[in-house]
């Protein structure tokens, strides 16, 4: 297996108007490998935006680098200058569709404008038959009508705006695609068709590999291959998405895992345990566990702060080892498998007929 998106030590952050900094991604390391989907999950402000951002190499004020690299497809674009990446790195290495994306659509132009912008911007050499095919064909993929290249952003609703942006970033086959929050604006359908049609943008291979941004971690469930979640500008623990959502290690993900608004039928806005306090200031860089001042475990817990190996793969940051976890947890299992969670297998078989049926009633 290889590595598509490898990132080691990134440190980047927000510098104020009153000059102070704000560490929002502090020594992330992680790899996504060719092929595979990895969600990010983590409270508001924990900086998964900012990640996102950052991990395309393209920095512009407020936001800047201080050290660490990118590396795409053995390709390191750490040191490439804003003008080399705009050129020949994002939407070809590295796509981004960013939160709120489908709002932000010039309202004066025909879908057709945006997908021929971009592709002249990358030198293509087709011609406008070949633009108008290549623009119907990957339409056809996200279920979206021909006629939608004619029309205008304010003519769409808001699942086709949110497919709209999808095959407009994806046009150009990226290797890495980052999706921050795509389906969140979403009424719980439209959420499904839309990360229903990006694996279907995967497993046809116009994308290679996804970095799936969300609030929600049942949302995750069987929908990436690994979760990622992020606390204060760290990664607290990574894992295969199973075990993250119904077995967390860090007490960050277990409360998350715990606190989420679980988007469903019947269950939505149903909040079972929110994690008391708030993240803590980025201004002042907390020294040590970052989560320490809101955790439930913060009197009994004891040893270096580190990252730590668990089985298969699994990575948390933590003061305490996984035989100390599991037994402060006993007896707590039963409250997740309470509550029903998106998987893959439901999105399958209660979106397919809609998709099939050109997601009429959903639009
Ligand atoms: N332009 C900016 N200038 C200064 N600080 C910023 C700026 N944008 C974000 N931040 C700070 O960086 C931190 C991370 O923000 P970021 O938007 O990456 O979080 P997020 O995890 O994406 O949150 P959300 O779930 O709300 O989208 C926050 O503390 C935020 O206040
Ligand atoms: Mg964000």
């Amino acid at each position: 297996m290889s590595a598509m998106l490898e990132v080691k030590n990134l440190i980047t952050y927000y510098k104020t108007r009153m000059d102070e900094k704000i560490c929002s991604v502090d020594d992330v390391s992680f790899v996504l490998e060719d092929g595979k989907s990895l969600g990010i999950a983590g409270e508001s402000g924990c900086g998964k935006s900012t990640l996102a951002m950052s991990v395309m190499g393209y920095y512009f004020p407020p936001l800047y680098y201080q050290s660490g690299s990118i590396v795409i497809d053995g390709k390191d674009i750490t040191s490439l200058s804003p003008d080399v990446i705009r050129r020949t790195v994002l939407g070809t290495d590295i796509a981004y569709i960013p939160q709120a994306a489908m709002n932000a659509l010039n309202p004066t132009r025909k879908i057709m404008r945006f997908i021929e912008d971009v592709l002249k911007a990358h030198g293509s050499a087709l011609s406008k038959q070949e633009m108008r095919d290549l623009a119907e064909d990957r339409f056809s993929i996200l279920n979206l009508p021909a006629k939608v290249l004619d029309q205008y952003a304010v003519e769409l609703s808001g699942g086709m705006k949110q497919r709209t942006v999808i095959a407009i970033s994806t046009i150009l086959s990226p290797k890495v695609l980052i999706a921050d929050e795509p389906s969140s604006a979403l009424d719980v359908s439209s959420q499904k068709i839309v990360i229903r049609l990006l694996h279907d943008l995967m497993d046809k291979g116009f994308v290679r590999s996804m970095l799936f941004i969300t609030h929600e971690l049942p949302l995750l469930f069987n929908v990436t291959d690994d979760i990622m979640v992020m606390y204060a500008g760290e990664i607290v623990e990574r894992g295969a998405a199973k075990e993250m959502v119904f077995d967390p290690l860090m007490p960050y993900s277990k409360g998350l895992m715990n606190s989420i608004i679980v988007p469903e039928e019947g269950t939505r806005g149903h909040v079972l345990q929110a994690i008391p306090g708030a993240p803590p200031n980025l201004k002042i860089r907390p020294e040590g566990c970052r989560f320490s001042e809101r955790c439930q475990y913060r009197e009994v817990c004891k040893g270096p702060l580190e990252n730590k190996a668990a089985g298969q793969g699994r990575i948390y940051r933590c003061r305490m080892g996984e035989g100390k976890l599991r037994d402060l947890y006993r007896g707590q299992e039963e409250q997740v498998k309470k509550f029903p969670l998106v998987s893959h297998t439901f999105v399958d078989e209660k979106i397919a007929a809609a998709v099939g049926t050109k997601g009429a009633e959903h639009e």
